[in-house]
Parts: structure tokens; C-alpha cells; sequence
């Protein structure tokens, strides 16, 4: 379990501010959102915490300890995974390799070496393995096992990229929309997995996503962006009562105003 805190996070792009002087804190072993319009800065926000992007000031803290700035590697390896908005699998490679290579960076071999290994490195990559089938048995996508990744249904490949982002064994897990273009059966599905999930893993989830059900639903403690500023924080129900939420969404799509509503 982690905590993670930022402190006037901020990002531009040219004289656009997407990320303006953002602070929260995300509670250790609890699962938090970040909603907020589209465009609001949300991505963005994930993309500073996970190295994508330096933040052009702010400071990213994990337990304490200032990771701002720091590659995505680095990030993954000191306990930060993610999915992203867009799934990212390497769709000719099989559903188990693709859970494989979030293994990749904590093994101490390479992962597809020679057959001339010493005992040691086959070892490790007999352990991979299953733990690789562990995981995809625990998403449901074993029976996919030798499949091509692009070859799944899309809820499965979104379950997928959970399953890989797991694999890094993270202590904070970030999951950038992974109910989007899922039907009502399947996001219900994936609620109960992320609740699950978290619960067993002890870990520190934090979502985006736009589907208002799944986040009252999931989290305990919510951030409201909108144009990159913080303008809310709190509890599902503080949030769904908060005037400048509601005029926010109210403000971009009815769409939108009518599920927080
Ligand atoms: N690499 C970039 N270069 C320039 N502008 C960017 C870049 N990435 C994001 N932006 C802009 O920053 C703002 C915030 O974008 P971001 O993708 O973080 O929003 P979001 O809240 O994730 O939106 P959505 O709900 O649509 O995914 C937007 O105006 C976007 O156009
Ligand atoms: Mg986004």
C-alpha cells in the first residue's frame, strides 16, 4: 500500500494550461477517481505521474518520496502501473506474452533468452509462466491464453491490459477509463473485478473515468478537474451534491449533467 501526493502539479502545452496548480493526496489502499469533463487535464494528470510527461512544475511524491520527473521505468519499477484511455497491447503477440512483458522489468534474465540457460534462468521463466496463467485465470482470459491479443473481444483486451499492468506488481495501479466502449454487462463486470481486485491486493487504485455510476459506485475519494484547475474534492455523495460539479457537467453535456445528476 502507497500513498500518493501531489502539490501544484502543473502542465502546459504552449500558453495552454491542462494541469494548473493541482494538489491531492491519494489515500493508501483505498480506491480514488479523478473525473472531470473532456479535456479537463485528466490524462494528463496520469501522464506526470507515470513519467510520460515532467511536470512544468509541482512536485509527485510516492510515500514521501519525490518521483517527478522520473521515467516511466523508473516509475514502474519504484510501484506505479496504469492502463490507458486507448488500449496499448501488442496485438500480434499472445494474450500470456502480453501479461509476460509487464513481468519483463522484475526478472533478473531476459525473458525470451536461448535455450542454453542455466538452471537459474529457466527457473525464473517457468515461474513467469504461471504466474503470468495465474494472472490471466484471474481476469478470465486463459481460455485465450495462445490467442493473438488482437484477436480478443474488446471488453477482454481492456481486461488484458489490467492483467499486464498487475503483472509490474505495482502498489499503485492507475486505470485511465477502462469501462469505455464496454455495454452496461461488461462494465458491471469490471466493477466488480476493480472492487475485488483492490480488496485482495491491497493496493492504491485511482480512476479515470467517465461513466458516473462506476465511479460512485468504486471510490471513496474523488477529484474534479475542470480546465485543468481543481474544483472539487470529497466523498461520492459530497461530490454529486457539489454546485460547481454539477455546473461544470451542466456547462459541457447534458449527456454528462444527466448521470451525475
Ligand atoms: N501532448 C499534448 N500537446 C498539446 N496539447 C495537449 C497534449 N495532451 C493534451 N493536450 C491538451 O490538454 C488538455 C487536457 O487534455 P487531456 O487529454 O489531459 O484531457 P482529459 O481530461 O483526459 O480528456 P478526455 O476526457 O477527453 O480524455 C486538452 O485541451 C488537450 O487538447
Ligand atoms: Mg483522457
Amino acid at each position: 500500500m502507497s500513498t500518493l501526493t501531489v502539490t501544484k502539479l502543473t502542465k502546459r502545452f504552449g500558453g495552454l494550461i491542462a494541469v494548473n496548480g493541482v494538489d491531492f493526496t491519494f489515500r493508501s489502499g483505498v480506491i480514488s477517481a479523478v473525473i472531470g469533463p473532456n479535456g479537463a487535464g485528466k490524462t494528463t494528470f496520469f501522464n506526470m505521474i507515470t513519467g510520460l510527461y515532467a511536470p512544468d512544475d509541482g512536485i509527485v511524491e510516492l510515500d514521501g518520496r519525490s518521483i517527478g520527473g522520473a521515467k516511466p521505468n523508473r516509475i514502474t519499477s519504484l510501484g506505479i502501473a496504469r492502463t490507458f484511455q486507448n488500449i496499448r497491447l501488442f496485438g500480434s503477440m499472445t494474450v500470456l506474452e502480453n501479461v509476460m512483458v509487464g513481468m519483463h522489468g522484475r526478472l533478473k534474465a531476459g525473458l525470451f533468452g536461448s535455450i542454453f540457460q542455466p538452471p537459474r534462468v529457466r527457473h525464473e521463466e517457468i515461474e513467469a509462466t504461471l504466474e503470468g496463467y495465474r494472472l490471466l485465470e484471474y481476469f478470465g482470459l486463459e481460455e485465450w491464453m495462445n490467442e493473438r491479443a488482437d484477436s480478443l473481444p474488446y471488453g477482454a483486451q481492456r481486461r488484458l491490459e489490467i492483467a499486464r499492468a498487475l503483472a509490474t506488481k505495482p502498489k499503485v495501479l492507475l486505470l485511465d477509463e477502462p469501462a469505455a466502449g464496454m455495454n452496461p454487462r461488461e462494465t458491471a463486470e469490471l466493477t466488480a473485478l476493480i472492487k475485488r481486485m483492490q480488496g485482495e491486493l491491497d493496493m492504491t487504485v485511482i480512476l479515470i473515468e467517465h461513466d458516473m455510476k462506476l465511479v460512485m459506485g468504486l471510490s471513496e475519494h474523488i477529484l474534479v478537474l475542470d480546465y485543468g484547475t481543481k474544483i472539487a474534492e470529497g466523498s461520492p455523495d459530497e461530490i454529486r451534491n457539489h454546485p460547481r460539479v454539477i455546473e461544470a457537467y451542466l456547462g459541457k453535456s447534458a449527456g454528462e449533467a444527466e448521470v451525475i445528476a
